[in-house]
């Protein structure tokens, strides 16, 4: 079974994206909403609340489980892969979205996140070790959370917040990534704040990588549950 967790609703987005590509599986979805967000919290406390959340999907039958969640997977996902789960498969969004910036051979990009994962250096970083001379601009915008986690997608205060952090960019950044999982949800309003960039979206590229790793793994591909369903199990009732 595939389980994707994230801290609240923004994983959706990336499982979203892997129905896309890839209808045929089940997927279940776990939203750590009654402690969302995530995005302001200290580093133990993230990479604690996501060890709890991984935990709890391995205990319901989890084979992969995709830390559909940029601060997730920033704090926690070597801890995860390397010391506490070492024999289980877990995937994380922000190598899929760091590669695309070297695939795509930009230069200069922006990189909108939280503030841990800002805090993180966590698409720098990834970035670097490939390839230091790529200019990495990471601008943080703590404020957008809440109103998505709300159904709030667009409107006067989203387009406030977001022309107060896209204006931090230089001009010349040649795309922007949504380094949290709840941006894609005010992708609109970013391309017409700044319609110029290219939009780099790593939940998107997490389900093209992934399509490409069940290609190569034909073992794992032949475990995966099929009928195209959907559960989401929340831990607040919403
Ligand atoms: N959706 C998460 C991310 O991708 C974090 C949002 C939050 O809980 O602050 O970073």
């Amino acid at each position: 079974m595939i389980w994707f967790f994230d801290s609240g609703i923004g994983g959706l987005t990336v499982l979203q994206e892997f129905q896309k590509l890839l209808p045929k599986y089940d997927y279940l979805y776990f939203g750590d909403n009654a402690r969302c967000p995530y995005g302001n919290l200290d580093d133990a406390t993230i990479r604690q609340y996501t060890e709890e959340g991984v935990e709890f999907l391995f205990n319901e039958w989890a084979e992969i489980v995709i830390l559909a969640c940029n601060t997730a997977t920033a704090h926690a996902i070597r801890y995860l892969q390397q010391v506490r789960f070492p024999n289980r498969k877990i995937l994380g969004v922000t190598i899929p979205g760091a590669e695309r910036i070297i695939e795509g051979g930009y230069r200069k990009i922006g990189v909108l996140a939280t503030e841990s994962t800002v805090r993180n250096r966590a698409y720098k970083d990834r970035v670097h070790i490939i390839d230091d001379t790529i200019h990495i601009q990471e601008i943080a915008a703590p404020e957008l959370v809440p109103f998505i986690e709300q159904g709030i997608f667009k409107g006067e205060a989203i387009e406030q917040i977001l022309a107060s952090h896209l204006k931090k960019f230089d001009a010349d950044i040649e795309a922007i990534v949504l380094g949290c999982t709840h941006y894609p949800y005010v992708r609109s309003t970013i391309e017409q704040l700044r319609p110029t960039l290219d939009i780099i979206d790593p939940g998107f590229e997490s389900a093209k990588k992934f399509a490409s790793y069940l290609e190569r793994h034909p073992d794992i591909e032949a475990k995966i549950w099929r009928g195209g369903k959907v559960r989401e199990v929340w831990s607040k009732k919403i």
